[in-house]
């Protein structure tokens, strides 16, 4: 087992097998649990034989066996020409540590009994710690019942976990079904597309890993001249570790008067909008809340920053009114609203003697 690709977990837990593909084992939280069963799905083009094909040869030039059993009629002649277009590919691997084996024909002639007889001889023989097996979904189109699939998959599944080989079965469907195919593996990774206007668009999707804290949702692909290159979802990742806070964790504004009027202080982890016409000295504020507390407390180095005489802890509120441009009229405007013979006034007047409304004539100031 090489080092670079299977991650120590916890005792007890299992060994993680890293895909090796860029982006995906970001997405599968570290790797794959290793010795599993997983379901590669997605629709014809989508990119299964290549992502598989892709951690094959990766894990086959780090000196691992894999095995690629197919189920389609087609020849491995296809498939390895088809892994050729890629810079994975090895042709000195091909036949040593990576081995095509055909099992189209054991599952026509002789059923599900045949094939799974055919993949314990071939494993017994192979001793695989990778297998892959292309055309999956022929076990189905193949078999009589249900209940001969679920037994087939319970028996690979007790198979491929004694034998600690990590087994992909790549199948060409779509969604997160209630066949015994999704039901019955360890992790279920689903490749699809979109099209927007005339391109499309390549997504993964892991609908399950037993074992695993994998990213939920889906994620952007490309099948590149290296393969496939996943592109984790930036929200999955900055949501993953911790899940939206509901604790209302206080965090002072570092100006002691504005804190209680605040319930503490601005919630944590929260945006708070700092209104104010320009020359307000909202960046004072910024200041002082980022500052150390000792720093914070010398508000005169703060003072002395922004152009102000008042080296008084604690005053920085009035000191922002002092320093509005437009405090001159909001103070000519609150002291002619002190006066008796103000609107306002009139108003508040009448609103306690409604008997008097009538009697209201022009020149109260009602009109002004
Ligand atoms: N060298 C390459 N560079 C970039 N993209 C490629 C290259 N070779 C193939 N592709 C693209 O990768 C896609 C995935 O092909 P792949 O055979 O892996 O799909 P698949 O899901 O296995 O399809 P199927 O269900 O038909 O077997 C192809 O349809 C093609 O668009
Ligand atoms: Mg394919």
């Amino acid at each position: 087992m090489s080092a670079s690709t299977e991650d120590p977990k916890p005792p007890g837990a299992q060994s993680l097998l890293q895909t090796c593909v860029e982006g995906l084992d970001v997405v599968l939280g570290g790797g794959l649990p290793a010795g599993s069963l997983y379901l590669i799905q997605g629709l014809a083009g989508s990119g299964k034989t290549t992502l598989a094909g892709q951690i094959g040869f990766r894990h086959a030039r780090q000196g691992k066996k894999v095995l690629v059993l197919t189920l389609l009629g087609e020849s491995h002649g296809k498939m390895i020409n088809h892994f050729a277009n890629f810079s994975f590919f090895d042709d000195a691997l091909v036949g040593k540590e990576i081995v095509f084996f055909s099992a189209y024909a054991s599952l026509v002639k002789g059923g599900l009994r045949d094939l799974l007889q055919l993949i314990i001889a071939t494993m017994s023989q192979q001793q695989p710690a990778i297998l892959i097996i292309d055309g999956f979904r022929s076990v189905r189109n193949l078999s009589a019942t249900d209940l001969a699939v679920a037994e087939f998959m319970h028996s690979l599944n007790s198979l491929v976990a004694s034998m600690g080989c990590t087994t992909f079965l790549l199948s060409p469907v779509e969604g997160n079904v209630t066949d015994n195919e999704n039901t019955l593996v360890d992790g279920v990774i689903e490749l699809g597309q979109y099209r927007i206007g005339m391109g499309v668009i390549r997504e993964l999707q892991v609908f399950k890993v037993r074992g695993a804290k994998h990213l939920l949702g889906r994620h952007v692909f490309e099948v590149k001249s290296e393969g496939l290159v996943v592109y984790p979802r930036f929200e999955a990742m900055v949501t993953h570790c911790k899940a939206p806070s509901t604790e209302t964790h206080r965090l002072s504004v570092g100006i002691p008067s504005w804190d209680p009027r605040l319930g503490g202080g601005v919630i944590a982890g929260s945006i708070t909008c700092l209104l104010g016409s320009p020359g307000a000295k909202s960046a004072q504020y910024r200041y002082r809340a980022a500052a150390p507390p000792r720093q914070r407390r010398a508000a005169g180095d703060l003072a002395a920053a922004t152009g102000s005489s008042d080296r008084r802890p604690g005053r920085a509120h009035a000191r922002v009114h002092s320093h509005t441009q437009h405090q001159a009229p909001v103070d000519r405007w609150r002291r002619r609203a002190r006066e008796p013979d103000h609107p306002s006034r009139a108003l508040a007047r009448l609103a306690h003697r409604p008997d008097q409304r009538a009697a209201a004539a022009p020149g109260d100031g009602l009109h002004h």
